[in-house]
């Protein structure tokens, strides 16, 4: 068994998408439109199954969380609280020749000479364009080149025969100026906001303005309040989410890597900030060293919480078929951290293309639901029974000390939140003196996946060849996909052994029918079982059943069993058709 070289893979699994149903380009017939794509009907069935996966380990295994499923389009105010109308932009430069654009920080660095321009002038009627202009050349091009794109840029901005003034050549190292594909240079980087912008109502004014969500995590934040207040749930616990984003990429590339319509899986689960739990048990337990921590206890601050969930999400991965071989994790830095973050993990995944972030997990303090406090006026501080009870119990000294922690945190965040001196000061105190009266704002750990990265990684680590040679020395070459039998879109494949046999077609459409109430399965009744075989490997299904002579009681002891064959290692056994859906539904469960 062989795999394609990495530089062919990606080539291959987007055609097999686009062939098999996967995955197709939006809007195809008229020309595609560049970020968006659509899941055909295996596609369909794969993000379903990897959603439904996300959601049953997230919410039905567990008591600690529960779900929500809010709009896209909420209140503007939202995103000026989370920040997003100031900062969630991307460096965007435009070529100057061409006109496309560049996401500043992606251009690939280049080095050669640069000449540059201080104008041209029309050697026929005079005019003159004093607009600076220059072309990088790589090392040894002749200045002709840079010449000719020139000609071409001033003769966009109105002149017949160019002459150009000034040339200068200046020598260039790792530069992101200039357009990789042309040499012209590009325009300054400027911000460019990544929200689709949109108007509530028939009125398109600014007052109207809206905004598809980024991001599903706000939508959790600001109904925190009502999930609480109507679920039961007591912290720590979690509110879990799967939605539709969108951003305006400033360059979509890598397939569905990065999209400008999207979808993702996001958990806030909200924990009592340390100096609570320290109130409550005396001491934060801290992390005895790396892997998973165990079962949630009530001594974990927020150290321990973060690296449950780093844990608990590689395990997901694992479940579902990305092993942990396959994936990598990456601290960030002190320097690459938000600022209200006090530590995040991207969970990276080796695509054909790079190790890129497959999702990330972020322990966010009480940033966010302070910022809607702020914004909406609205107290987002629980109030815990218990925490009163511990804080009035609490050793003077200790009590101050732990009022001093609180304060500063809260101090530290609302300056940096911009609220004046004095106010910070008496907000800080009133927080703090909240805790003896038992209210604190939770502080959040998040994980934050994206289905379509996922649904990219499963089809990219599933993907193989297998080379047959037949009797005749003819060699094949056919793609399999190893999907995990959980995410599988197709879970069996189902053959009469022949077409023109109608007491075979009735009994596999009678086992067709027996399985398709509990499991995705197709039935196939074209061509040789061999070809069969080689479809349902292509669609990534894991079980193939085929109905024989043997079924029908051609050999006795054999009636009413059937072949069952492996996908990933060619095994084939007979079993009863009365315990197949017994035998087959554990495996793709
Ligand atoms: N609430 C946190 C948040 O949204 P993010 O890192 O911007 O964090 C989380 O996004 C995940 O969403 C990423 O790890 C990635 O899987 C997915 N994602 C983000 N932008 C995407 C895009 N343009 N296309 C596809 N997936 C994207």
């Amino acid at each position: 068994m062989s795999d394609p070289k990495v530089n062919e893979l990606m080539e291959k699994v987007v055609s097999l998408c686009k062939r098999r149903g996967f995955i197709f380009p939006s809007s195809e017939i008229y020309g595609g439109i560049n970020g968006f794509w659509d899941y055909g009907p295996l596609g369909a069935e794969l993000k379903r199954n990897v959603k439904e996966l996300w959601w049953h380990s997230m919410t039905r295994h567990r008591e600690d969380v529960v779900g929500l499923e809010a709009t896209i389009i909420m209140h503007p105010q939202i995103w000026r609280a989370s920040g997003h109308v100031d900062t969630f932009s991307d460096p965007m430069s435009d070529c100057l020749l061409t006109r496309k654009r560049f996401r500043s920080d992606q251009i690939e660095p280049q080095s050669g000479t640069a000449y540059h321009y201080t104008g041209a002038q029309d050697a026929v009627s005079g005019k003159c364009v004093d607009e600076p202009y220059a072309v990088l050349l790589p090392a040894g091009k002749p200045p002709e080149s840079a010449r000719k794109i020139a000609n071409q840029f001033y003769q966009a901005r109105g002149l017949g025969q160019v002459e150009l003034q000034g040339e200068r050549a200046e020598k260039v190292e790792n530069s992101q100026r200039f357009n990789p594909d042309n040499g012209s240079l590009l325009t300054e980087p400027r911000p460019f906001n990544l929200m689709f912008k949109t108007y509530v109502g028939p009125v398109p004014d600014e007052d109207n303005v809206a905004y598809l969500r980024p991001e599903t995590a706000q939508a959790i934040f600001v109904q925190f309040k009502n999930v609480l207040d109507s679920s039961r749930q007591k912290m720590p616990f979690g509110i879990a989410q799967i939605g539709k984003a969108f951003r305006n990429e400033v360059t979509p590339r890598n397939f569905t890597f990065r999209s400008r319509e999207f979808e993702q899986m996001e958990l806030e689960f909200f924990i009592k900030p340390d100096e609570v739990v320290e109130a409550l048990c005396g001491t934060v337990a801290k992390p005895a060293g790396p892997g998973h921590p165990g079962e949630p206890r009530p001594d974990w601050g927020w150290q321990l919480w973060h690296q449950y969930w780093v844990e608990e999400r590689i395990r997901f991965y694992g479940e579902i078929g990305l092993p942990r071989e396959s994936l990598e994790e990456y601290w960030q830095k002190p320097e690459e951290l938000a600022h209200y973050a006090r530590a995040t993990v991207d969970l990276l995944f080796k695509f054909p293309f790079g190790t890129q972030e497959l999702e990330g997990i972020a322990a966010r303090s009480d940033f966010d639901l302070s910022q809607h406090e702020r914004f909406s006026g609205k107290s987002q501080a629980v109030f815990d029974e218990e925490l009163r009870t511990a804080w009035a119990k609490l050793a003077e000294e200790r009590r101050q000390a732990l009022w001093q922690r609180y304060h500063d945190a809260r101090h530290q965040y609302l300056t940096k939140a911009g609220v004046p001196a004095q106010q910070a000061e008496q907000d800080a105190r009133e927080d703090a003196d909240g805790l003896a009266r038992g209210q604190y704002i939770p502080h959040v750990i998040e994980p934050s996946a994206g289905v379509d990265r996922l649904i990219l990684g499963l089809l990219t680590h599933a993907y193989g060849e297998v080379t047959t040679t037949d009797a005749k020395g003819k060699t094949a070459t056919e793609v399999v996909l190893r999907f995990h039998p959980k995410v599988a879109p197709i879970k069996v494949g189902v053959f009469p052994l022949l077409k023109n046999k109608p007491e075979l077609v009735a009994k596999a459409r009678e086992v067709f029918g027996l399985l398709r109430s509990e499991m995705a399965v197709f039935y196939d009744e074209a061509g040789s079982i061999g070809r069969r075989y080689a479809r349902q490997d292509e669609a990534g299904t894991p079980f193939c059943v085929t109905i024989d002579f043997d079924t029908l009681g051609e050999t006795p002891e054999l009636k009413d069993t059937v072949t069952i064959r492996y996908r990933d290692d060619g095994r084939q056994e007979r079993l009863p058709i009365a315990g197949l859906k017994a035998h087959l539904l554990p495996l793709v469960r």
